[in-house]
């Protein structure tokens, strides 16, 4: 034994020595431990290694038992991918290639239609299947929002979006109450989107056929439909000021995308010196300041609000009764902060979700022009080529109804959802769900499930429609969520893609340009999953 002892000290160099004398006293000093540990100088290397083993083997066993109980899963968790300490799966994400939401799905072959992962120890529990989500989001406890960490740096507060308990109930009451007084979703708002189209179509017409990117016209149109809503007032499609907003928006879409987990982790939200939070604070400020400018040019454009009249739109009616409530001393949770953030969600939400949808059905008509020359067909011959599409047309439109399903399904415009955030300690599927968990709802899942939708990736809106050509209602299609926050915004949406399409299709055919590539359909991910800039031309139709 000492002469293999020797051997190793003949073969190890003095600074090698030195190396091992600086360690242990540096060891010492962290430790602390008295003179006695120290080495008597005739202490041959080999014992050396062996204290430093037999010590670093216990400090080692020390480190890794508290890391191990810092981070354990704690039991009955859905079953997931174990992540790294502190990270958890992050690294693994950080790493995905394509589409987050397929990666995700392909975590369900193995772990089955509910998993979980953490994130810098924020757990995520993934729903990966309609009844899973049914099941989930009847319940209360799974109907809580997380917070926009970020947007709270800029601005603190909430809307009907990202409010949970009680001033979610009590915002997203008024908010659909509200609504409903002022006629959206009813058949009397159709005159509303009837007319922004007309203002549409007259912009596409001006490009004469020549190339046109639809983004920003089909953006503006959509979004003046929801602020004649909230604002009672429209924008110019050349208005600068308008366009920077939507410009805004669609970064911001963007950006939650790319750094979903970013937006709800609260620890990432504090690490400023990070690009995209660096990105995302400033995009917030822009958003809020533009919006502001918008909500408070309203005194300017129309006059004070007179709180005696009938309000004329949900801003006036949030106006309205915020003052009515403090007049009556009743606490409420409608607030200026909360008026502000519930505007932005409208608008937002209202904006970028249904436009998107749109260029989709745009982008699906120049690629499937012989599903084009169908839809307006059966437009021509239940319509007629004298006036427009209008609602009381529906019924008998059934094959267009099936394209507009058929382009929500596969254009998946909310591949995941807006995330739930679980608000007290509850079950699932016999799994125990801490409160805080972020819940997903992997929609594309649901939407891609080849038992439901045989060649899920094939364009087919024949899938919704009876051997008579009778429209079916499919309950897995799900594009706007279900359960107590289903979106509330969904009549709206409805009635302004069936009416915006159709009057399209009725006054245009829509192709490629001349030698452009064929259609891809590419998408961009941010939360919304987006199809990438494309340009298209519109022919006006003989009448
Ligand atoms: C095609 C268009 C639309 C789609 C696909 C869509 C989709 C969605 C989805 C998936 C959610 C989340 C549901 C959940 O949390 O489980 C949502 C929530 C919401 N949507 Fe929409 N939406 C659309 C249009 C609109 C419009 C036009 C408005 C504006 C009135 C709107 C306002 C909202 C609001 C305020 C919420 C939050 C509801 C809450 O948290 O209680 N959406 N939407």
């Amino acid at each position: 034994m000492t002469s293999s002892g020797s051997k190793v000290h003949n073969s190890v160099d003095s600074s090698m020595i030195n190396r091992v004398h600086f360690c242990l006293q540096l060891t010492r000093k962290v430790t602390g431990q008295n003179s006695s540990f120290l080495l008597p100088a005739s202490m041959d290397l080999y014992d050396v290694w062996n204290h430093i083993n037999v010590r670093t083997a216990l400090l080692g066993f020390t480190l890794f038992t508290i890391l191990f109980w810092v981070f354990r899963r704690p039991r009955n968790l859905p079953p997931g991918p174990r992540g790294w300490p502190l990270l958890g799966y992050l690294p693994q994400l950080a790493m995905i290639k394509g589409p987050i939401h397929e990666a995700l799905g392909d975590l369900s072959h193995r772990y089955g239609s509910l998993v979980s992962f953490s994130v810098a120890n924020q757990l995520i529990v993934v729903l990966q299947d309609y009844d899973v989500m049914k099941e989930a989001f009847a319940q209360h406890e799974l109907s809580g929002r997380p917070r926009l960490e970020i947007s709270q740096i800029t601005l603190p507060g909430y809307g009907v979006l990202s409010a949970s308990g009680e001033p979610w109930v009590e915002l997203r009451r008024f908010s659909v109450t509200t609504l409903r007084g002022l006629g959206v979703g009813k058949s009397s708002f159709e005159e509303h989107i009837t007319t922004e189209t007309k203002c549409l179509m007259e912009e596409i017409r001006k490009t004469k056929g020549e190339i046109l990117n639809p983004k920003h016209v089909v953006e503006n149109a959509v979004s003046n439909v929801i602020c004649s809503v909230i604002f009672g007032r429209r924008f110019e499609y050349t208005d600068t000021k308008f366009k920077r907003l939507l410009g805004v928006l669609s970064k911001m879409f963007e950006l939650i995308g790319a750094g979903g987990v970013v937006q709800f982790v609260p620890i990432f939200a504090k690490m400023q010196f990070l690009p995209i939070v660096k990105e995302l604070i400033h995009t917030n400020i822009s958003f809020d300041e533009i919006l502001y400018q918008l909500l408070y040019s309203r005194n300017v454009d129309q006059g004070e609000l007179d709180f005696n009249e009938d309000p004329r739109d949900f801003a006036g009616a949030f106006m309205k009764e915020m003052d009515d409530k403090e007049k009556q001393g009743v606490q409420t949770y409608l607030t200026p902060a909360s008026m502000h953030y519930t505007f932005g969600d409208l608008f937002g939400a209202g904006t970028e979700t249904t436009s998107t949808t749109l260029r989709w059905t745009l982008l699906f008509m120049v690629g499937y022009p012989e599903i084009q020359t169908r839809v307006q067909k059966d437009i021509d011959r239940v319509v007629g080529r004298n006036r427009l599409p209008r609602l009381s047309d529906k019924p008998e439109l059934p094959y267009v109804e099936a394209v507009i399903s058929e382009v929500q399904r596969l254009g998946n415009i909310a591949p995941l959802g807006v995330p739930h955030k679980c608000t007290e300690d509850t079950t699932l599927r016999g799994y125990h769900i801490p409160k805080g968990a972020l819940i997903v709802a992997n929609m594309w899942c649901v939407h891609s499930d080849p038992s439901e939708w045989p060649n899920p990736s094939e364009f087919r809106p024949e899938r919704f429609l009876d051997e008579d050509g009778k429209l079916v209602r499919r309950e897995k299609l799900i594009p706007f969520g279900i359960g107590r926050r289903v979106c509330l915004g969904e009549q709206l949406a409805r009635m302004e893609l069936y009416i915006i399409f159709t009057c399209l299709m009725h006054q245009f055919t829509f192709r490629t340009p001349e030698g452009a590539e064929p259609v891809a359909f590419k998408a961009c991910h941010g939360i919304t999953h987006a199809p990438a800039p494309f340009e298209i031309c519109a022919n006006p139709r003989d009448n």
